[in-house]
């Protein structure tokens, strides 16, 4: 007999492939009716309350089965008395009160979970409501992959704390509520200043970060504007909060240090003062009364123009326990970046010690025993900003007494913000693998944030996610590897950048092993392949700083107090940060690990520059010279990010339409742009060195026609800034912004089939149209709308930031053939042109 079956409302699984459901698709596995036998079809929550996490794990249990097995399943609050296979789920004290102890249940921790194989039945224990949660979902996962569990195991998380960190702005001068460094459109949470009516992208972005083991996201920016703490908005966060929970997902908030003064009516924010300190314990009431499940908060003090604690001279401690007591009462826990460090008063030109790289170090110095013990410090993974290469933070090494957690960017804002594919796994497992040796011990990071190392209860991770309200979430069906593996590395820092890339394809495409072999091999390429062709030997990512942080700008680094320099000038680069002749940074290691850095022999050449100022002929281990490596490293990455497009075109047949051309668009556009960072960056240190590239190629396009030495009519040469961002420095722009312009050069090549690419800038000021011609026919046309289409920061500049390509495939041209080139300017933008390149088959330049 069945008793009282339970209705649940399923999902209404979205059947467009447009990426919303990220890898929670459900689709049918092969051969799915295979396994029907050995898959229960009753499950029976213990303890379920809607709007709760065993709730919420029996209807995915429902919908997923379903979906990829089409199997029905029921629900039923107590086990069937026929012999029905049963999933029975709940916590372990419902299932203990319920069913009886089980002998030998491994020993779980919080948000840890049991999947037991009873013979046909299953049984999915949570230490708690979430670990049911994160047990159905790992059990579905298993389903997904086509792997039945046939043995009971359990899981533990690494650490308590993982986080996702959100930069969403409330709103952004108009209504918006932009995100910064978010490259997948407004955000999900804010509308003109408030939390929005409609919070149901909140609740499916609590379903995808609860499925990977995430247990909490801070929905507002670093940079935080006090009126987050209004009384209207605390309202509104109790709403994302409820949307949060049926998933175990608990909200936290960043502050406004100066908010008591800004939001208040109070002339000060000094940490130590009396009603500062009742300000903020009343503003934390209110809050926990309304969401009494908080998680907590994040603040980031004295960076970047935010107030702190300095700015009273009292500690960063002080700054940090202020938090800590309000929150002390309702169990809350305060994350205190360790992003600290002056922009204002760095001087590379005075000062060869000045490093922004010593920062953290110097302003926690002394502090570790100071915090108190609900203060998490949140360093980020190297001591400058996401580079394509650090070295890990020193300050893990430093933090003992205080718990530390680590904060990595899933938005690739230097790593070509999800336009380029940059899978960012194998990066991350480098840093959590790295052993500081503190003490001479082994002391891995990922020991040292799980609390291990040192013994603390708390640590963790934070990932800087910045999804928005595009339907791919990020901007880029690819780039959703790098969330869905932050979470599985959080979970557990052991798991493998293949096996988890491959679990994800399985969910998010195909179980076709050609779908699965092509996607893992332009991930796993596409980090070194990106850092090739952007920053080589931990000069970082090279990119524009002042701007977008986006496309190659080399000159930007210098000469300004952000501090991300490279010293590079006609003989040499480099940041000297050994301790007898640099900024002592690599004195801030423990002895091992300083010594490894501080020494060039032993020093590996991929952090060679980030430790040491060195010739450009200075040799490396590889034997080449710095110069011949970047001119090589530049060629190669390129090359193999061309490779992408022909890769990603093989698996035409086996992707839906929807998600192929979108994926494709971004690889044919990566393709074309990493061609604009080789050469960028090979023709600024060419210029600069004077030292030619061994291979000839460097300066020498035998292919490309320059726009700026066609015939024009009504289009004008224009010299580009920075200069190497053109092909021979200039480009051509229209006369006038209403005026078309016309380019034209009579081409000398042989009659046969090219390929055709002319290179242009997209600026975010217009959408110029142009039209290809070989003599009287149109070989094509394009509209200059990138800023609406993929997703980078946005930039009115004609420069690397703006430079594009595009390709014309096999085209038929005649010796002798005039190709022109019409160019229709709009609002400012003044239909740009770099050059046009005829290729022979299988040429790219
Ligand atoms: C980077 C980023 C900023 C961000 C800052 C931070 O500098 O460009 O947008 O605010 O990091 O992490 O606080």
């Amino acid at each position: 007999m069945r008793i009282a079956l339970l209705l649940f409302a399923s999902f209404g699984l979205t059947t467009a492939e447009d990426g919303l459901a990220g890898w929670l698709r459900y689709a049918p596995v092969p051969e799915a009716s295979s396994y029907h036998e050995n898959i229960p079809s009753l499950v029976v929550p213990l303890n379920a309350t809607e709007g709760l996490p065993v709730f919420t794990a029996a209807r995915e249990i429902v919908d997923g089965i379903n979906g990829m097995y089409s199997k029905s399943i029921n629900v039923a609050s107590a086990r069937t008395h026929d012999d029905d296979p049963t999933i029975t789920i709940g916590t372990i004290s419902a299932y203990t009160k319920e069913c009886g102890c089980l002998s030998d249940l491994p020993e779980l921790i919080d948000d840890g979970y049991y999947i037991g194989i009873l013979g046909s039945d299953v049984l999915i224990l949570g230490q708690n409501e979430r670990g049911v949660l994160y047990g159905a979902f790992h059990y579905l996962e298993r389903l997904a992959q086509g792997d039945i569990p046939s043995t009971s195991f359990a899981s533990n998380p690494h650490a308590p704390i993982r986080w996702v960190n959100q930069w969403d702005n409330l709103q952004d001068g108009g209504t918006h509520g932009s995100v910064e460094r978010g490259y997948g459109g407004d955000s999900i949470f804010f509308w003109d200043g408030k939390v929005r009516d409609d919070l149901t992208r909140a609740g499916q972005y609590a379903r995808l970060l609860a499925s990977i083991g995430l247990n909490a996201v801070v929905v507002n920016n670093v940079n935080a504007n006090e009126t987050i703490m209004t009384e209207e908005n605390m309202d509104g966060l109790a709403k994302i909060a409820n949307e949060f929970r049926p998933y175990g997902i608990q909200l936290g908030l960043s502050l406004n240090f100066a908010s008591p003064e800004l939001l208040g009516d109070l002339d000060t924010f000094d940490p130590l003062d009396e009603d500062v300190i009742q300000w903020w314990q009343d503003a934390t009431d209110r809050l926990y009364k309304r969401i009494p499940d908080m998680a907590g908060y994040l603040v980031k003090a004295n960076s970047e123009g935010q107030q702190g604690p300095l700015t009273y001279n009292r500690t960063l401690a002080d700054g940090a326990n202020l938090f800590a007591h309000a929150l002390q009462p309702h169990g809350g826990i305060i994350m205190f970046r360790a992003f600290v460090y002056d922009h204002e008063n760095l001087n590379e030109t005075l000062d060869w010690k000045a490093d922004r790289a010593n920062a953290a170090v110097e302003f926690f110095n002394g502090l570790d025993t100071a915090f108190e013990d609900n203060v998490v410090v949140q360093i980020k993974n190297g001591p400058i900003d996401f580079q394509v290469r650090e070295p890990v933070s020193p300050l893990f090494a430093h933090l003992q007494t205080t718990a530390s957690a680590i904060e990595l960017q899933v938005t690739q804002e230097y790593l070509g913000q999800q336009c380029h594919l940059v899978y960012l796994a194998p990066m991350w497992k480098e840093v959590l693998d790295f052993d500081l040796r503190v003490n001479s011990e082994a002391s891995a990071v990922s020991q040292i944030i799980s609390g291990k190392r040192f013994s603390n209860t708390l640590g963790g991770s934070a990932g800087v996610v910045n999804v928005g309200l595009n339907s791919t979430w990020l901007g880029s069906h690819l780039a959703m590897t790098n969330l869905y593996a932050y979470g599985k590395l959080a979970w557990d820092p052991s798991a493998n950048s293949v096996e988890m890339l491959q679990d994800w394809i399985r969910m998010t495409f195909s179980h076709d092993q050609e779908v699965i072999d092509v996607v893992t091999k332009m991930s796993m390429q596409s980090w070194p392949a990106y850092e090739d062709y952007s920053g080589n030997l931990g000069i970082q990512t090279l990119t524009d700083i002042l701007l977008g942080h986006y496309g190659p700008n080399p000159g930007s680094q210098d000469g300004n107090p952000w501090g991300q320099w490279t010293r590079a000038d006609a003989d040499s680069i480099g940041m000297d940060r050994t301790v007898w002749n640099g900024t002592e940074n690599a004195g801030q290691y423990p002895e091992e690990v300083y010594k490894m850095y501080e020494n060039i022999e032993t020093t590996p050449d991929n952090l060679l520059l980030w430790f040491h100022h060195v010739p450009y002929t200075h040799v490396l281990k590889s034997g080449k010279t710095v110069i011949q490596h970047f001119y090589d490293a530049h060629y190669r990455g390129s090359a193999v990010a061309q490779t992408f497009v022909s890769l990603w075109e093989s698996l035409k047949d086996k992707i839906d339409p929807e998600r192929y051309e979108h994926v494709l668009f971004r690889l044919v556009y990566q393709a074309g742009h990493s061609l604009v960072w080789r050469d960028s960056i090979n023709t600024f240190y060419f210029n600069k060195s004077s030292i030619p590239d061994e291979a000839g190629r460097v300066g020498n396009h035998p292919y490309r026609i320059e726009a700026e030495n066609m015939e024009l009519e009504e289009y004008e040469p224009y010299l580009v800034s920075p200069f190497e961002a053109a092909s021979g420095s200039h480009c051509i722009v229209t006369s006038d912004n209403a005026t078309e312009g016309t380019a034209w050069a009579r081409l000398g090549v042989e009659t046969g089939t090219y390929n055709i690419a002319v290179n242009y800038y997209d600026q975010a000021i217009g959408n110029s149209t142009w039209k290809l011609f070989l003599d009287d026919d149109m070989v094509g046309d394009w509209k200059g709308d990138l800023e609406y289409t993929i997703g980078r920061a946005p930039s009115p500049y004609i420069d690397g930031q703006t430079a594009a390509r595009i390709t014309f495939r096999d085209v038929h041209v005649k010796e002798g053939s005039i190709l022109r080139i019409v160019g229709t300017p709009d609002g400012k933008e003044p239909a740009p042109v770099d050059y046009v390149s005829i290729l022979p088959m299988n040429v790219v330049d």
